[in-house]
């Protein structure tokens, strides 16, 4: 890492550092290997925050166990106050908001997160599996015989909502609900949202706070052999958990959990139709899905960015870092770092030592990173296994999300005849 921080003025800052400017939307890897050569410690003074862009300092930064994810560390005005807000602990009177564990420091961190563990490891995923082949073999019935879909819209947005509340022991009558709120809440990551925005990511967040409360009340009188049930159970055996807890967890789980997978399936399927030889070698091989999988995840990750807080004056890789300062590791451009990836901008199904941070890394490492590789391996294989003729359909161009941390399409039109 340099010692000194570089505010350059040809560099982009502020909004045109995230997916809210379509060039940087459309491909970001330009803006973060200039960044990862000229500034790898870039002080984006419009935002007010330090966007670490090296393979080595994001890992590091990540890891770090004297940084904190607490928003309220960060100095006044920072990128970070910007976005965590909901708008809910805002308002006199609601009560709805506890951090979700992506938020949370140890002692909390380590208490929750030890209780979902058992719900997350790959044991528990594998038992997943055949309810996973069979949603995706329904939703993949219902596209049979079409000549185009909307890969976003009929396949990749509603299996991981559906996989996620059956979890839960939820009905999948309820997906559309909550796609559309979990859509909402994400919008908490636009640093520039509007006051209907906001007002709607607030009700989205109490719509679906409300839903979980009569679930985890229902569960009380009545337990099941479902998430919510064992949550319940954990905190009458235990006393550790709280309402506020459990409904909190379960918000997380499914904005978390849905929107993410979908755009692993979304962004894998989509390089991998720009890399006709990748694709067929995977159609050849179908055997390399699980490696595919974690080049999807590198290649184009769904979560771009995440960020922490030195509690104190500290270092990273030795180089200062300031109590209260916001710094950015950027996920996206670590994973395209040529020290750590050799022709990183090179989509490669079988590349080796794909030790890629798409799930971060230390104590907050993805919880749910067991299912979404699952749910990304089923899905991937299942459709090019399905969809012998599947190509991008040149008449509709895709559509990606114009917003921050979450990089995805909202609609990925395709040809299957
Ligand atoms: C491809 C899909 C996914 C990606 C790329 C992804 C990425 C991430 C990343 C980068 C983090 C760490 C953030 C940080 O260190 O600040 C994280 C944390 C987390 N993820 Fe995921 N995630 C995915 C799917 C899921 C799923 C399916 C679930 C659950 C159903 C889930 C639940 C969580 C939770 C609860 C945390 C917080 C863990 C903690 O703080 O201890 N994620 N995820």
């Amino acid at each position: 890492m340099t010692k000194t921080r570089i505010a350059t003025p040809d560099l982009p800052r502020g909004e045109s550092l995230t997916a809210r400017d379509a060039r940087f939307r459309d491909d970001p890897h330009p803006v973060y290997d200039q960044l990862r050569e000229q500034a790898p410690r870039y002080a984006d003074t419009a935002y007010g925050r330090t966007v670490l862009t090296r393979f080595e300092d994001v890992r590091a930064t990540v890891r770090h166990k004297q940084f904190s994810v607490d928003a309220r560390l960060s100095k006044p005005g920072s990128y970070l106050r910007r976005i965590a807000g909901t708008g809910v602990n805002e308002s006199a009177g609601d009560s709805a908001y506890e951090p979700p564990l992506v938020l949370l420091d140890d002692p909390d961190h380590r208490r929750i997160r030890l209780l979902m563990s058992k719900a997350f490891n790959p044991q528990s995923i594998e038992a997943m599996r055949p309810r996973i082949e069979s949603i995706t073999g329904e939703l993949l019935d219902a596209c049979a015989g079409r000549d185009r879909i909307d890969l976003i819209a009929d396949f990749a947005g509603p299996l991981p909502t559906q996989a996620i509340l059956e979890m839960m022991g939820m009905p999948g009558s309820a997906r559309e609900d909550f796609k559309r709120w979990s859509e909402d809440i994400l919008m908490g990551y636009d640093p520039e949202r509007d006051a209907a925005t906001q007002a709607r990511l607030r009700e989205a967040y109490l719509a679906m706070g409300r839903e979980f409360r009569r679930v985890v009340e229902a569960r009380r009188d009545e337990p099941r052999d479902d998430l919510i049930s064992a949550m319940v159970r954990a905190q009458e055996e235990q006393d550790r958990l709280s309402d506020l807890e459990i409904i909190s967890l379960c918000t997380q789980l499914m904005v978390a959990g849905n929107v993410t997978t979908t755009d692993l399936i979304g962004n894998g399927v989509y390089a991998l139709l720009e890399h006709p030889d990748q694709l067929a070698r995977l159609r050849a091989q179908p055997e390399l899905v699980e490696a595919a999988v974690e080049e999807m995840l590198r290649y184009d990750c769904p979560i771009t960015e995440t960020a922490r807080i030195p509690r104190n004056d500290d270092t990273v890789n030795g180089c200062p870092v300031s109590a209260g300062e916001t710094l950015t590791a950027s996920l996206a451009a670590a994973n395209h770092d040529p020290t750590a990836f050799p022709d990183p901008h090179r989509f490669d199904i079988s590349r080796a030592n794909n030790a890629h941070l798409a799930f971060g890394s230390g104590i907050h490492v993805c919880l749910g990173a067991p299912l979404a590789r699952l749910e990304g391996q089923i899905a991937v294989r299942e459709l090019l296994a399905r969809c012998p003729r599947l190509r991008l359909d040149p008449q509709r161009p895709p559509a990606r999300r114009a917003l921050p941390f979450f990089r995805g399409f909202t609609s990925l039109p395709l040809l299957l005849d």
